[in-house]
This record gives C-alpha cells, structure tokens and sequence, in this order.
C-alpha cells in the first residue's frame, strides 16, 4: 500500500485535531482543509445579521449562499489560514467565545450540513489533504486512505481550550470553557445527521496523556506501517 493520500481526522473539540493536522500537511506536502471553520464562518455571520440560531431555513440558505474564502494565511501573525466572509477577515472572529457557543447548535441543522458537506467533499476528492472534522470518515470522504480518531477527557480538553482563549486574551473562565464544551460535545455527538463518532475502520488515539509531539510521532509510525504494507495479491 502506498503512501495515504487522503487523510481523515475526526474528534471533539480540542482533542489535538488541528494541530497533529497542520504538522502532517506540512511534513507531506499536502493540503490541510478544516472543516470546523465552515460551520463556524456560517455560525459568525448568522450572528452578525440577528439570524436567531433556531431559523433553521434562514440558517440553511446562509450555508448555500454564504460567499466563503479559505486561503493561504495573509498575515503572519500565527493564523494556519486566512478566512473571509464577504472579503472581510473573520480568521480570529471564528475563534469567540459567541461562536463556540453557538456553532453546534448551527451544525444540528441537515440543510446546513448538506449544503457544506458538499463544498468539503469536492475538495476532499483533489486528493492530497489532511482534512478536519467531526464527520470527514464517516460521511464527507468515506473514502479516505487512511482514518484517525482523536479523543481526550473532558476536562483535559477544556483545559487546553481555555489556555488557548486566554492566550489570545479573550476574557472567559475555565467553568464556562467546560460548560460550553460539555454542550457541544452532546450536540455533536447526538444530532440525527453525522453524529460526531469514529467510523468503523479509523483508529482511535487517546491524546490525553500524550503531548502534540508524541501524537506526531505516532501517526507518523502508523503511515511509515501503511506505506509498507505488501498488497494482497488474490489468487
Ligand atoms: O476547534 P474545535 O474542535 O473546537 O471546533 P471546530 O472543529 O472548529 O468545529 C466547530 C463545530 O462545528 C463543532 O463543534 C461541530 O458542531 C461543527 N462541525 C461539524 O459539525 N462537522 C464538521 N465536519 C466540523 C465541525
């Protein structure tokens, strides 16, 4: 077997998604897509316009009209990726604590889904990406070469999201980190449509203990494994 080209992640928030993505895209050369950012740039302009979270319809034509750009980072201020809304900047907008708590109400909704899945889809299909999500293996690219499922404990989550806002200097607690957290996690991982769980074949890793370094290290071991791996030859 060859060297994956399409790589899925899965796992809730701040299980160490994001970062074991950027390092394996930029060690293979391949392109990283988060998907999260999508759901959350429709979550921010549904807030900008006094959408309520609850207009499923209003929310639904948002995810099909909404003019979206991800680029390549335009300024070098730590950014993995540049966002626009209507040419407007909304890279660190996406990152609120207003967004955080209303994105997984947003993402409930089939027609916003839908409408995302299939933006995500087609640049899954290129083929060369490291793509980001809660459902990437199960529905958006059930086709990938290889699945990876991060997860971490509650609390050990909300601690690393809750260093991250403060270190941008947003001013929120650490009660409210773990309340928001434990919402959308029931969110995500009760909603009707792509429900936030390991596809069958993906391997789970447990990042709790570990550090970015460590999860890294592993995921390189397993591609190394793949890519070694003789064909089975029939007959
Ligand atoms: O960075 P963090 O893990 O906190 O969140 P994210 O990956 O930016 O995703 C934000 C929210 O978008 C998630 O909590 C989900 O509700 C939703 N989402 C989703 O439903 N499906 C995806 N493929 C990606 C994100």
């Amino acid at each position: 077997m060859g060297r994956p080209l399409r790589i899925a992640i899965d796992g809730p928030a701040a299980s160490g998604k994001s970062t074991l993505a950027q390092r394996l895209a930029a060690h293979l050369g391949y392109a990283y897509i988060d998907t999260g950012v999508m759901y959350r740039a429709v979550t921010w302009a549904a807030l900008q316009r006094g959408i309520p979270v609850t207009d499923e319809n209003a929310l639904t034509r948002l995810a099909e009209t909404l003019d979206l750009d991800i680029l390549p980072p335009t300024v070098a201020d730590g950014r993995p990726y540049t966002v626009l809304v209507e040419s407007v900047d909304i890279t660190w907008a996406l990152r609120s604590p207003e967004v955080d708590a209303a994105v997984s109400q947003v993402s409930t909704y089939p027609g916003v889904r839908r409408a995302l899945t299939q933006r995500q889809r087609q640049l899954g299909l290129r083929g060369r990406v490291v793509m980001v999500g809660r459902d990437i293996g199960t529905v958006v690219l059930p086709e990938a070469d290889l699945k990876l499922y991060l997860d971490a404990d509650l609390e050990t989550r909300a601690w690393r999201r809750y260093r991250e806002l403060q270190e941008r200097g947003e001013t929120v607690s650490f009660e409210e980190v773990l309340e928001t957290m434990r919402q959308r996690d029931a969110l995500d991982r009760g909603r009707e449509v792509a429900p936030l769980r390991p596809a069958p074949d993906a391997i789970v890793l447990d990042t709790t203990a570990m550090d970015i370094e460590e999860v890294f290290q592993r995921v390189l071991a397993l591609i190394e494994a793949r890519c070694q791996e003789t064909p089975h030859v029939a007959g």
